[in-house]
C-alpha cells in the first residue's frame, strides 16, 4: 500500500485519528486495508482479521485477488471498452494501484468519482480533492443511489448522457437481505446509460463448510450476515446487462495476468466478480 499512496493524505500514527473515526468498532474499509498490507487500520480491525484467519488462513488472499480483479477490470474498461468516466462506490482506502491511477495511466482525461460512507475514506480523500481536478471523493451511502448520482460533485465530473462505469467492488455483500441489494443494483443499472458498464464483486458461498464458517465470523465482526451469497444470487445483479467474457467468475479467473498472486489456491473460489455492459 505504501508504495503508491499518490496524493492521498496519510495518518502517521494511531494517535492521529480524525474525530469522526470510531476505533472501537470494526470498519470494513480499514479491515480490508489490513488484508492488503496497509497501515490505516486499528487493533479492532486486525483482531477481526485474525478471527477470520483462524477459520480460513488464506482469507487475506480474497482481498488481494479482489483488488487485482479491480485493477484488471479498470484496465479493460478504459483501454478496451473506451470508458472515460467511473463512479467507484465503496471505493475503500487508497492502496497500490488506485482506480484513478490505473485509469489515468491509460488516458489522463479519465474522470473518477470515489464514493464511500466511512469517514476515514473521506479524510484521506481531502488531499486528493486539492491536487487532482479529474478525481473527487464524496461521502455517501450505497443505499441512496439518487444521492450519489445527483450529488453536485458527481454531476460536475460525470456526464450522465455519456457512457460511464459504476464499480461495486466488495460492497453489495455488506447489505442485509432486507436492505434489498438486488433492488439497489437495479436502481444503479437504471442510472447507467447505454454503452455503460457495471462491475460487481463479492465474497461467494461456494457450498464449502469453510465459506459458511467464514460468513459466520464476518457476521460476528459486524460486517453483515449475508456477506457470502451464492453465484445464483449474485448473477441477478447483472440483470439486463451483457456479461463481458469470462462472465461472473472467481476474481482470479477474470482475465488474469502473469502476476496474479497464488493462482492455484482453491480459496480464490470464495470471491467472485464480473463486468456487465448495458446494451
Ligand atoms: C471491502 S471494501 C472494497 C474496496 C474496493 N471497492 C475494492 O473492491 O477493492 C468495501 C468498501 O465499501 C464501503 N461501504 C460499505 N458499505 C457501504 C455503504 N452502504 N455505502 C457506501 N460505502 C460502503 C466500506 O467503507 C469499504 O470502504
Amino acid at each position: 500500500m505504501t508504495e503508491s499512496a499518490g496524493p492521498w493524505k496519510r495518518f502517521e500514527t494511531e494517535h492521529d485519528v480524525p474525530p469522526d473515526v470510531n476505533t472501537d468498532e470494526v470498519s470494513i474499509a480499514r479491515l480490508y486495508d489490513f488484508c492488503l498490507g496497509g497501515k490505516d487500520n486499528y487493533a479492532v480491525d486486525r483482531a477481526a482479521v485474525h478471527a477470520m484467519t483462524e477459520v480460513v488462513p488464506e482469507m487475506p488472499l480474497l482481498a488481494v485477488a479482489n483488488r487485482y480483479f479491480i485493477r484488471q477490470a479498470v484496465r479493460y474498461l478504459v483501454a478496451e471498452a473506451g470508458i472515460r468516466q467511473i463512479v467507484d462506490i465503496g471505493s475503500g482506502l487508497p492502496t497500490a494501484g488506485n482506480v484513478h491511477e490505473i485509469a489515468q495511466a491509460i488516458d489522463p482525461g479519465v474522470r473518477v468519482v470515489y464514493v464511500d460512507n466511512d469517514p476515514i475514506v473521506l479524510a484521506h480523500g481531502r488531499a486528493l480533492l486539492a491536487t487532482d481536478a479529474s478525481t473527487t471523493v464524496i461521502k455517501a451511502d450505497l443505499r441512496e443511489p439518487d444521492v450519489i448520482f445527483d450529488h453536485p460533485e458527481t454531476r460536475r465530473l460525470i456526464d450522465a448522457d455519456e457512457p460511464f462505469a459504476v464499480l461495486l467492488g466488495g460492497i453489495l455483500m455488506h447489505l442485509e437481505d432486507e436492505e434489498d441489494p438486488e433492488g439497489i443494483a437495479a436502481a444503479i443499472r437504471e442510472r447507467i446509460p447505454s454503452g455503460g458498464y457495471l462491475l460487481v464483486s463479492n465474497t461467494c458461498d461456494t457450498g464449502e463448510s469453510r465459506a459458511r464458517e467464514l460468513n459466520r465470523v464476518f457476521a460476528e465482526s459486524g460486517l453483515g450476515s449475508r456477506c457470502f451469497r451464492t453465484w445464483d444470487e449474485q448473477i441477478r445483479y447483472f440483470d439486463g446487462l451483457e456479461l463481458v467474457a469470462p462472465g461472473l467468475v472467481p476474481n482470479s479467473e477474470w482475465r488474469p495476468g502473469p502476476d496474479l498472486p497464488d493462482p492455484d489456491n482453491s480459496t480464490h473460489a470464495m470471491h467472485i466478480g464480473g463486468v456487465g455492459r448495458k446494451p
